[in-house]
């Protein structure tokens, strides 16, 4: 079939790659030239494990092109996704100008006759929004033209997208027209994962609902954490214990120092103010989000409490980007260690295998705060190490280089990485989260 993709971000390209990889004909459609002249001369904007690969291939192989031009796009495609960014307004309310402007665009170039596109929202969007991109487009397009607007939001996940993408645990697509339900299915025909079809507003609303749903199982594990840490419990015990629950299920139970990126907090927002907006009561959402800010603070008050001063203290961090796997900071949490420690007076030494010079976020620090390229000589006289990122490197750490270097060996564990038990036999000042 043939497939445009609007939007080469996270999304957007590893949906086109992976279209192509599955035998369609692929169209990736970007405004900013100079991110589209980097992907015709085959390079990556960004880091996503095996995506460069499949992105080279699919090119090679003329399944998958580049272009600037939208015009070009909505006359390619049968299928025109939808995949740009919808960032949240200060408020936490969801900023639908860019999908607004696409769906503007689309309108104006729709061809006149003779075709059937069927227009899909990939980009994470609060339910009811199909129904205005379909307001949109029919105000804009010429009389006459036959389209229909489905929702198919994406539950892939960064560092392992392109396998969250090709073998998916369930494709959501919500549409009541059965011709468009006919496209989908060809579409995804060549794919593994059970298809579910409902409603354009149930699909919209599946896809804010789960990043909520699993932002609130992180925040249950770490307000669990809490009561774990003052009565003496083990939260990995306990997220065990409970995760062999089919009902509950172990993933996404791993108490550490809160959620980042750029999904959950946004997505978690935007339900709660869609709820807002739509006369509904729904506070655990905020409760999650506070013990998120909760989790963080806690983190804190352990390194003060064990380091008494923090000013002029030197703290190393194992560990910037939001998760591992991925060298994204937007989000991260180890990003807020980083500036609260700083503000405090302390020198921090970060080690992030997947960051080799200081971010620009980071860069006003310049003199507090430094990148290391080596785990190890990142410890180099430090007064504690913060091991932020759950990074499997940091699961098995050399203990006697961490005494050699250290001023004192201190480590606090926001990921839970460690085995305390063994950390502690070693002499080591271990303080974990919820254990
Ligand atoms: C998340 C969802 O998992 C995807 O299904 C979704 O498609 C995506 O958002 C999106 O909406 O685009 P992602 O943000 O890539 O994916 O990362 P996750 O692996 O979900 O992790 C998010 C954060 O939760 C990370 O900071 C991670 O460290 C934290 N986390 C995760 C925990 O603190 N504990 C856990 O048990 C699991």
């Amino acid at each position: 079939m043939k497939v445009t993709i609007i939007g080469t971000g996270h999304l957007g390209l590893t949906a086109g790659a992976c279209f192509a990889e599955r035998g369609h004909q692929v169209l990736c459609v970007d405004n900013q030239e100079d991110k589209i002249a980097l992907l015709k001369a085959g390079k990556m904007p960004f880091y996503e494990s095996g995506l460069e690969d499949l992105v080279r291939k699919n090119v090679d192989l003329e399944q998958l092109k580049f272009t600037t031009s939208l015009k070009k796009g909505v006359c390619f495609g049968e299928i025109i996704f939808i995949a740009v960014p919808t960032p949240p307004r200060p408020d936490g309310t969801v900023d639908l100008d860019l999908v607004k402007q696409v769906a503007r665009e689309i309108g104006k170039s729709m061809p006149a006759k003779d075709s059937f596109k069927v227009i899909v929202t990939k980009s994470t969007v609060p339910v009811l929004t199909a129904r205005k991109i379909r307001e949109i487009i029919e105000r804009l397009s010429p009389e006459g033209v036959e389209f229909e607007v489905v929702s198919n939001p994406e539950f892939l996940r960064e560092g392992t997208a392109v396998d969250d993408f090709l073998y998916p645990d369930r494709i959501v697509y919500g549409t009541k027209s059965e011709r468009a339900g006919e496209v989908m299915r060809k579409l995804y025909r060549s794919f593994d994962g059970p298809v579910f079809e409902c409603s354009p507003s149930s699909a919209e609303l599946i896809k804010q609902a789960a990043n909520a749903f699993l932002t609130t199982k992180i925040s249950f594990i770490n307000g669990i954490s809490e009561i774990c840490e003052t009565s003496g419990a083990d939260v990995t015990e306990v997220a065990q214990g409970l995760g062999m629950d089919q009902r509950i299920g172990e993933d996404f139970l791993n108490a550490g120092i809160g959620y980042g990126g750029i999904c959950f907090p946004k997505d978690l927002k935007g339900l709660l103010k869609t709820s807002e907006n739509l006369g509904c009561t729904f506070n655990l959402l905020k409760e999650v989000e506070e013990i998120n800010v909760r989790q963080l603070d806690l983190f804190l008050a352990k390194i003060k409490k064990s380091l008494q001063l923090l000013r002029g203290k030197k703290i190393a961090i194992w560990g910037l980007a939001f998760k591992a796997h991925t060298d994204d900071i937007r989000g991260s949490i180890a990003i807020k260690v980083a500036k609260s420690l700083i503000a405090e007076g302390t020198t921090v030494t970060i080690y992030e295998p997947m960051i080799l010079a200081l971010p620009r976020e980071l860069e006003v620090f310049e003199g507090h705060c430094l990148i290391s390229k080596d785990p190890y000589e990142c410890l180099n006289d430090a007064d504690g190490l913060a091991i932020a990122t759950d990074w499997p490197e940091f699961e098995k750490p050399n203990y006697d280089e961490i005494k050699a270097r250290m001023n004192k060996p201190i480590i606090f564990e926001g990921r839970n990485l460690l085995d305390p038990a063994d950390a502690r036999s070693q002499e080591i000042e271990y303080h974990g989260v919820g254990r």
